[in-house]
């Protein structure tokens, strides 16, 4: 068994920008965990699933206007909504491979101009992820990638603006994984970089809060 019956599960983010590959790549982490025996669930923000994430939703395809602050506040609430049921999955021994966080939420909001540091206030006190696995690719070849759906933010001159953003949030913690690479390679590497986080959390390490 490969589980110890005390032991949590691991909180591991992919971040990265539009068409990165971040969504078929949480589904091979996925795939993989659950074949060696782990519980494992994906989850994505925003889930838009509930009543906030209705709003969000709405706002993303152009069919509702939002001040630049509140849409900031309720991505961060739908972040909110999810965090006791977060910690009683990974306290429980579930993994959790989550497609966007926080990190997500202040690089879009901070490349719309709002302030850094204003952007990070309502994160303060979500569970801090244990690996935080950053899709790099540069914004022209996303773009390439084809497949932008029209979303409000699903465009080349913003998403550079996210892309500078996201380098200014990043600290030496995160893994940054060359999202251009083979699909199969870009696995390669993120599967190594789990597997590592998921033994030290089964090992103890003790889950924190953001912002640290
Ligand atoms: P998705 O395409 O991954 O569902 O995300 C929808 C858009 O919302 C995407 O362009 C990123 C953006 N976003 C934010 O602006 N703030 C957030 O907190 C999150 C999670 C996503």
């Amino acid at each position: 068994n490969n589980r110890k019956s005390n032991s949590r599960g691991a909180l591991i983010v992919l971040e990265g920008l539009d068409r990165s590959g971040k969504t078929s790549q949480s589904s091979r982490l996925h795939s993989y965990l659950e074949g060696l025996g782990y519980l494992v669930e994906s989850w994505h923000f925003p889930d838009r699933n509930t009543g906030v994430g209705h709003m969000i939703s709405s706002y993303l395809a152009n069919k509702s206007q939002l001040d630049d602050h509140a849409i900031h506040l309720l991505f961060s609430a739908n972040r909110w909504e999810k965090r006791s049921l977060m910690e009683t999955k990974l306290r429980s021994g579930t993994t959790l491979i989550v497609d966007r966080y926080s990190f997500s939420g202040v690089a879009f909001s901070s490349a719309k101009g709002l302030d850094i540091e204003w952007c990070k206030a309502p994160e303060v006190g979500l569970l801090a992820p244990d690996l935080v696995l950053y899709l790099d690719l540069p914004p022209e070849k996303a773009a390439e990638r084809g497949g932008y759906g029209g979303e409000r933010y699903e465009q080349l001159e913003f998403q550079k603006k996210v892309a500078h953003s996201y380098q200014l949030l990043h600290d030496p913690s995160w893994k940054i994984v060359d999202a251009g690479l083979p699909v199969e390679e870009v696995e390669k590497q993120l599967t190594e970089m789990v597997m590592d986080c998921v033994t030290t959390c089964r090992n103890g390490k003790a889950l924190s809060q953001l912002w640290s």
